[in-house]
This record gives structure tokens, C-alpha cells and sequence, in this order.
């Protein structure tokens, strides 16, 4: 074997895939795995280096943003500068007993930034974690002020929170990817799923259904967990932000916390900085991710309101017991608040609005085509849903010959793309998506 001056760059293609398929797990995979996958060699803007050319393309524009992370692209000069000036500080240090500029900047940032009241911040490692510690934080609360059997949530259906334990029970138990669990996972309540469309006026049926689960329930319930405005993994479906705030008043009236999980939702990808400001509420607690370090690296926060903290802080055990080893890590906080300083220092709003204006357009033939169930956009996010499941492989293979890497699942082909986005870049995964609808 000839020697190598970098090991990942001089590994050939085929010996990377053959080490990938024989020891590396994929998201949702088997072990080996059935799909290769293609190999990105270094991403700018909005487009993936392919390490080989893919269908012809040597380079795919990227239609997913990294699963809602890469708002402002990738390598972007003031992101790079502030995770290398940070580098050069230092990368990390505990959190217990220490504390240090980059995460103390950001928490007072996510404070000023989210809705009027979140006033305290814990940060952990990735957006399951963060629903983990939003359920600790509404349970411990509900223990601490003497009302133990508060322990049950309720999420409406179509849900998706995560994959460690908490954020799967919350998930719908029903064709949502965390089914096979149902008999294992903490039984919480369910309501049925929001009536579909963000412009479609609140069903007040549905909101007596709420009304009439919450009300059953109240000893027993911590907290309502949602999804604000946008249902994504669990089938990326919109609703009118009018039953966030149904909710905000059954959780008040009947003495239930209200959980918003704006990770996917979170940094201005609905039109809204966070979807809750679309309804003008403040939850008890708020949990961000994704897009909080603009894709750079892995950080997750949960956000509550002082009743919550000193309901927990005044409690038997007057602390919250939890505390990842890389708990506020310098270089994602650091980063973190750069991709927030970036977003705000724009005209973010007119940018997500040319993007939805292009995926309206550009998505509308895809309304014609046989198989197709409904498309729907909402800020940065275009969907197309077919009426029967996807062949994923067959579907991203029509995109990537059309110089595009989307990633469909169940009966989604899905887009959202970067905020920095061109115009002829919006048009084109359109047309991916629509090519991919038609083969898929
Ligand atoms: C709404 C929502 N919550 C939680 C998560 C879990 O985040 P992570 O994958 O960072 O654990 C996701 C991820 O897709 C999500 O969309």
C-alpha cells in the first residue's frame, strides 16, 4: 500500500466503502449495510464534493441543510473563524465548577432571542439529550412542589422527539419509527394528530379533543410535549399555530407544563425566528438544536422559566441531576453564537421568504404528477407527499442526476435547504425533488 501523507484523503473509494460497510452503523441502518452511501469529500456553500464523480456531478447542491442544521451553509468564513479562534483558546473544559465566556454569551443570547420568559439554560450534546433533560426538568419540578404523580406526557400524534428513551415514548407509537418499543417504552398519553395546514382555520373539535385529554389526565400529567407548527421526521406536516396556543391555555387552566421542542423548527427555518412566536406563546420549556451552531458541531440547549428552575431548585433534591461530560463545550458554543450573530446581522426573513416563494413555484408541478398526495411548503421547507411508499434508492438516485442530494423516507421526498441558497440553486432541487417524486 503506498504511503499516505493523510490518511482519509488517499483512502481509495472502494477501501473506504468496504471499511464503512463492514464496521460503521449508519443512521437507521443495518449492520452490514444494504445502500452504499456516497462519499463527500469537503462541502462550501451550498454544495457537497463528491470524492468520485456521482451520475456525472462532481459536486451535489445540498438540499437537506444536514437534517435542518447547515442554515448558513458549510464552510462559511465567520463560522470557520470562530471555531478556529476558539480552537486556538481552548476546545474544551469541564463545566462542573468551571465556566467560560463562549457558553455564558450564548445562554444570555438564547435568552434575549426566545420567546419572553425562558430565562435559564442548560446545554447538552445533541436534541434527544434535550428532550431528556426538558422531561427531567418537568417531572422533577412537578416532584419538588409535592405533586409526585405527575409523571405522564401527552403529545399529540405524528411526533418525532428522538431516539434515546424519553424523546421515543413521545414519538408516535403508531407507524412512527419507534413502534417496534411500544410495549417497553413509559405509556403516555396520546392525543390524535393536528389538523393539517398552517393556514387552515383551528378546528375547535380538535381543540375540545385537546381539552378533553388534558382534562382526564391532569394528576397524572408533568407536561404537553410538541412539536410547534412543523411535524418533521414523523411526517413533516404543517399546522395552524393557533393550537399552540390551545394549548397554552388547557396546560394553564388545568396545571400542566407545556414542553416546545423547536429543534428541528428553531432559527428562522418556518418564517418565524422560533415557531412559537408564530402563536405568540412562551412555553415552561423549550428545547433547541440542529441549526443552533449552524451545522458546525453538536450542541443541543433546554430552555426554562424561573418558576421551573426554583420549583426544582426549592425541591427535596435541590438540583438538577444531570451533567454530560462535554456539558457547554467551548468550540460549539462559540460557534453557536456566531451562527446566531450571522442570522440576525441579515435580513434572515426576506431570505426565507425568496426560498419559499422558489419552493412554491418550483414545487407546484409536482401537484400533477400520478402519485403524488399533497405538496406543501411552509418558510424553507418544501415537501412532496406521495400516496404510497418511497423507493428511496430509486428517488435519490433521480435527484443526484439532477445534481441534488435530498434524502426521502416513508412517503416524503423533502427540502430544506440552506438559507443561503441562490435562486437557480432553489429551482434546481425543485426540480430534483419533482424528478424524484416521478421515479420514487
Ligand atoms: C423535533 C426534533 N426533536 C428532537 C430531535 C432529535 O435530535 P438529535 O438527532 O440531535 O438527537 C430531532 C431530530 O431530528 C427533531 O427533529
Amino acid at each position: 500500500m503506498p504511503e499516505r501523507s493523510h490518511p482519509y484523503e488517499a483512502l481509495p473509494a472502494a477501501e473506504l466503502l468496504a471499511l464503512d460497510r463492514q464496521h460503521v452503523w449508519h443512521p437507521y441502518g443495518p449492520m452490514p449495510g444494504r445502500q452504499e452511501p456516497l462519499i463527500v469529500s469537503s462541502a462550501s456553500g451550498v454544495r457537497l464534493r463528491m470524492a468520485e464523480p456521482v451520475e456525472g456531478h462532481e459536486e451535489l447542491v445540498d438540499g437537506m441543510s444536514s437534517w435542518w442544521s447547515a442554515i448558513h451553509g458549510y464552510n462559511h468564513p465567520a463560522l470557520n473563524e470562530a471555531t478556529t479562534a476558539q480552537l486556538g483558546r481552548m476546545s474544551h473544559v469541564m463545566f462542573g465548577g468551571l465556566t467560560h465566556e463562549p457558553a455564558v454569551r450564548l445562554a444570555a443570547k438564547l435568552v434575549e432571542i426566545t420567546p419572553a420568559g425562558l430565562e435559564h439554560v442548560f446545554l447538552a450534546d445533541s436534541g434527544s439529550v434535550a428532550v431528556e433533560v426538558a422531561v427531567k426538568m418537568c417531572l422533577q419540578y412537578w416532584r419538588s412542589i409535592g405533586r409526585p404523580g405527575k409523571t405522564r406526557l401527552l403529545t399529540w400524534r405524528g411526533g418525532y422527539h428522538g431516539d434515546t428513551w424519553q424523546p421515543m415514548a413521545v414519538c408516535d407509537p403508531e407507524g412512527g419509527m419507534h413502534e417496534l418499543w411500544s410495549g417497553a417504552l413509559p405509556r403516555q398519553v396520546f392525543a390524535d394528530a393536528p389538523p393539517g395546514g398552517f393556514d387552515t382555520p383551528v378546528d375547535p373539535a380538535y381543540a375540545d379533543h385537546l381539552r378533553s385529554l388534558i382534562a382526564a389526565h391532569a394528576d397524572e400529567l408533568a407536561a404537553v410535549i410538541v412539536e410547534p407548527v412543523v411535524q418533521g421526521a414523523g411526517g413533516m406536516r404543517f399546522h395552524n399555530p393557533g393550537y399552540l396556543r390551545v394549548l397554552r391555555e388547557l396546560c394553564d387552566e388545568y396545571g400542566v407544563l407545556l414542553v416546545l421542542d423547536e429543534i428541528a423548527t428553531g432559527f428562522g427555518r418556518t418564517g418565524a425566528l422560533f415557531a412559537a412566536d408564530h402563536a405568540g406563546i412562551t412555553p415552561d420549556v423549550m428545547c433547541l438544536g440542529k441549526a443552533l451552531t449552524g451545522g458546525y458541531l453538536t450542541l443541543s440547549a433546554t430552555l426554562c422559566t424561573p418558576r421551573v428552575a426554583d420549583g426544582i431548585s426549592e425541591g427535596e433534591v435541590p438540583v438538577l441531576a444531570h451533567g454530560p461530560t462535554f456539558m457547554g463545550n467551548p468550540l460549539a458554543t462559540a460557534v453557536a453564537s456566531a451562527s446566531i450573530d450571522l442570522l440576525l446581522g441579515q435580513d434572515w426573513q426576506r431570505e426565507v421568504k425568496r426560498i419559499e416563494a422558489g419552493l412554491l413555484e418550483g414545487l407546484a408541478p409536482a401537484a400533477d404528477l400520478p402519485g403524488v398526495r399533497e405538496v406543501r411548503v411552509l418558510g424553507a421547507i418544501g415537501v412532496v407527499q406521495l400516496d404510497h411508499a418511497v423507493d428511496m434508492a430509486a428517488a435519490t438516485r433521480a435527484a443526484v442526476r439532477e445534481g441534488v442530494w435530498v434524502r426521502p423516507f416513508r412517503d416524503l421526498i423533502y427540502t430544506m435547504p440552506p438559507f443561503v441558497t441562490g435562486d437557480a440553486d432553489v429551482a434546481r432541487i425543485c426540480r430534483a425533488v419533482c424528478a424524484a417524486a416521478k421515479e420514487g
